[in-house]
């Protein structure tokens, strides 16, 4: 009884390494057959099978520690950073550094964005400023408005490039932790937001004038709730002036001088609020009129 649950255990698991090595190596499971040379090779063989996928595995971390020697949330010092301009290429954008690799043709050697590689720059990408002085990190002083653009790039790169770690500087201390700076450009673009949504708002409310151009003609304003049509069709190029807003009201064509902005825009207003002190008539334009050809170019 013994001795056939020991032929049992054997043939068994002389099965299953027989399964394994014509799985793996078909050919030398043929050659080998169950002779006892035969067997001697598939055991060389195994041996030989687990080695080479230990190397496989080790040559892959290592590669993977190349391309990505990130791994995790790690801390940068800025001169870590500076010396991953080739394989691989990170940049640092308000604190954060991304893996761009990916994006060699933008930001590896003979790049047209080369000099963002291996530094935070996240200043210059709003100045447009890439000489060595402007290709800084710090937003301090840009506007709320500037601010959001950061906030958009910021976006961009976490969706389309790998989160690597922070960089020791401007933005995280050496533990990684936020700095004021960091807490001030978060206050800056939430600013910005507030102040994209009062102007969206404020779009609906006075939405802005239809126009069209020709040198014939000059500068036509119109508030109809119709917008330039050809052939009953909407003429897109020109509707769009409208500020993509559509309107199911007739207005009032004023230059509206919006609290804080630097220059009018025309904006459509509605009988009820043409008292408010923050809008003025356009020259040669009936008061009444929802439609005006503007004196000059200027106006
Ligand atoms: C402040 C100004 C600008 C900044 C900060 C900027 C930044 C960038 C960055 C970072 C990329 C690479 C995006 C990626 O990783 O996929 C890019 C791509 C590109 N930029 Fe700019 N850019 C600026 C102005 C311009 C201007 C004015 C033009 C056009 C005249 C332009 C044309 C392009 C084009 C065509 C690409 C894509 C190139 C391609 O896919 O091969 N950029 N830009």
């Amino acid at each position: 009884m013994e001795v056939s649950i020991k032929l049992f255990l054997f043939s068994t698991l002389a099965l299953g390494f027989a399964i394994i090595i014509a799985w793996y190596y078909p050919k030398e499971f043929q050659l080998a057959s169950f002779s006892p040379l035969g067997s001697i090779f598939s055991l060389v063989s195994v041996i030989d099978f687990v080695s080479k996928k230990k190397a496989a595995t080790a040559e892959r971390a290592n590669e993977q520690m190349k391309r990505s020697p990130t791994e995790g949330d790690r801390i940068f010092s800025s001169d870590e950073l500076a010396a991953m301009t080739e394989d691989p290429i990170l940049l640092g954008f308000l604190g954060k550094v991304f893996d761009v690799t990916k994006g060699s043709k933008h930001y590896g050697p003979g790049g047209g964005y080369q000099f963002f590689a291996g530094k935070d720059a996240t200043r210059a990408f709003i100045t447009g400023d890439f000489t060595e002085s402007g290709l800084l990190s710090d937003i301090n002083g840009l506007e709320p408005k500037e601010a959001l653009e950061v906030k958009t790039w910021l976006d961009f790169y976490e969706k389309d490039y790998i989160y690597v770690g922070k960089l020791h500087g401007t933005y995280y201390d050496a533990d990684g932790r936020p700095t004021e700076k960091l807490r001030s450009a978060h206050h800056l673009i939430a600013e910005g937001q507030k102040e994209k949504a009062a102007n969206d708002a404020d779009k609906r409310k006075f939405p802005p004038c239809n126009s069209e151009w020709s040198e014939k003609t000059g500068t036509r304003i119109w508030c109809s709730t119709r917008s330039l049509t050809l052939f009953s069709k909407p003429l897109s190029l020109f509707n769009s002036n409208s500020g993509g807003i559509s309107r199911d009201w007739t207005g009032f064509p004023r230059k509206y001088f919006q609290p804080g902005a630097k220059s009018f825009r025309c904006a459509c207003v509605p009988e009820q609020e043409l008292d408010n002190p923050h809008f003025k008539m356009y020259d040669n334009c009936d008061p009444k009129a929802i439609s005006c050809k503007l004196a000059s170019k200027n106006e």
